[in-house]
């Protein structure tokens, strides 16, 4: 299958050739044919898409600048979604695209095992000076589904290099996302990314997911009710015992699964629970982190101290893949001294700290700093919530969630096709010029930071007519 895919450069080139040849039409018509490359689609697989149909009807980006991607066709796309939950500060800054650059030219790779870069350093102690007070170290990786399971696998190591080498279990909560790995999708709980690829890693159980809109429907931020859903790893750890569990891992806020921000208290009780019982807390902050919440981290926010905070997305600002693990004091210093001097923990990637992704983190942290990105977050939080809500009442919208700049509105599936409606809404909002995401019947929304109100707007004007719109 093949389809003409105009290139970045395209504009240029058509300029280039009125200046230079003056306006003939065919000598143009020639430099257009040249400007535009023809693509064989088929051999590309891609993620999480219906392939066939996509290819029927691609949706092609070829640039990107602040919140506005470019289409092959030549029409400006307003991001709502940051891309994928990533680019926290916009598509394209000069100042990470500079660093990027910079890095390419001067040094492209270093081995990350026995030998370091002055980046790796620097960027670690960065991501330590943003979290909560008491964490110590970095692991790097290059997606959340690595810090996923570099997480897992730094609580397994931790619970036998403290002497509980039975504590072998991870818990993880129904609708909880944590990548694609077998350690995600294991601990993970949405069903359509796990039924495929059973069996599982075994030792895994799960606490029930948090969301219960009979009591919750259309809250503005967390969940009056549902502290005590936190008591369901009470349950578990009666039935496995304590004894046999490493870890729990949770997002903060459920992200992908629909938007789901905790209950009040909820977190805070897990915390105590996981305390009682020798349990390692992961957060997995994988969207949460970098001032998606209008805090460092949700951990922050929400006044939690996890021992394991996973990261990747807003770190680079989404421009160069790479992903981490932050420990906290103890966690480090325990592994190495069961090493006596050897490696602490065998694990690692070829491009752990890759020097490229170390760049743009540095590059990203600074763009945070020095734009008070996050401060803009949290200030533009509550116009995103007041336009967010304003949508209740349209048809088909059952439950509007949100926390921070992330916002979820549930539409009744149709019953003899669940996804369909949120798809549907999603190609007209694209027609229409604006990039949101469809997660199941959810549409979920996670603007860049550098979002103004009236683009917010938009984003909900948009959505009216396409929800208006849908059957
Ligand atoms: C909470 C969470 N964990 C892990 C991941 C996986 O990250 P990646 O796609 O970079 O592997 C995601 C991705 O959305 C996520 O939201």
């Amino acid at each position: 299958m093949t389809h003409k895919i105009r290139s970045p450069i395209y504009d240029e080139i058509i300029a280039a050739v009125e200046g230079a040849l003056g306006s003939s039409e065919e000598r143009i018509s020639k430099m257009r044919e040249q400007a535009t490359s023809v693509a064989d689609m088929e051999a590309y697989w891609l993620p999480f898409t219906p392939n066939r149909a996509f290819k029927a009807s691609p949706r092609i980006f070829v640039s990107a600048e602040g919140l506005y991607y470019r289409t092959d066709d030549g029409r400006e796309i307003l991001d709502s979604v940051s891309g994928l939950w990533c680019c926290n500060a916009g598509h394209n800054h000069p100042k990470i695209v500079a660093a990027i650059q910079q890095q390419a030219a001067t040094m492209d790779y270093a081995p990350p095992f026995q030998i370091a870069h002055p980046k790796a350093f620097e960027l670690s102690a960065r991501l330590i000076d943003l979290a909560p007070k008491g964490f110590s170290h970095v692991f790097f990786c290059n997606s959340g589904s690595e810090a996923v399971d570099t997480a897992l696998k730094i609580a397994i190591a931790y619970q036998r290099s403290i002497g509980q080498v039975t504590r072998t279990r991870m818990i993880g909560r129904e609708r909880g996302y944590h990548g694609v790995g077998f350690g995600g999708i294991s601990v993970g709980g949405m069903v359509a990314n796990r039924k495929m690829f059973g069996p599982l890693l075994a030792g895994v159980d799960h606490m029930r997911h948090t969301l219960d809109m009979d009591k919750s429907r259309f809250t503005k931020g967390q969940p009056q009710y549902g502290e005590e859903l936190a008591d369901d790893l009470e349950r578990i750890v009666a039935l496995h015992d304590a004894s046999t569990i490493a870890c729990v891992i949770v997002e903060p806020v459920a992200c992908s699964t629909g938007v789901l921000p905790p209950p009040k208290g909820y977190l805070q009780r897990l915390r105590k629970i996981c305390d009682k019982h020798g349990i390692l807390l992961i957060f997995d902050e994988v969207i949460t982190g970098f001032g998606r919440v209008g805090a460092n981290f949700a951990a922050q926010y929400f006044d939690v101290k996890p021992d394991l905070i996973t990261m990747a997305k807003g770190m680079t600002n989404g421009a160069v893949p790479m992903g981490g693990v932050m420990a906290r004091e103890g966690i480090f210093s325990a592994l190495a001294d069961k090493a006596g001097g050897g490696i602490e923990l065998f694990h690692g990637y070829t491009y752990s700290a890759h020097p490229l992704a170390c760049a743009a983190g540095l590059a990203a942290l600074d763009v945070y700093n020095q734009e008070g990105l996050f401060n803009r977050a949290a200030e533009l939080a509550p116009y995103f919530e007041q336009k967010l809500h304003e949508l209740k009442g349209l048809q088909h919208i059952e439950d509007i969630r949100n926390l921070g700049l992330i916002g979820g509105i549930q539409l009744a599936p149709r019953p003899d096709a669940p996804g369909a409606r949120a798809s549907e809404v999603f190609a007209r909002c694209f027609e229409r010029g604006v990039l949101v995401r469809a997660t199941g019947d959810i549409i979920a929304l996670s603007p860049s930071f550098v979002m103004e109100k009236a683009q917010v707007d938009r984003v909900m004007d948009t959505l009216r007519t396409a929800i208006s719109a849908v059957n």
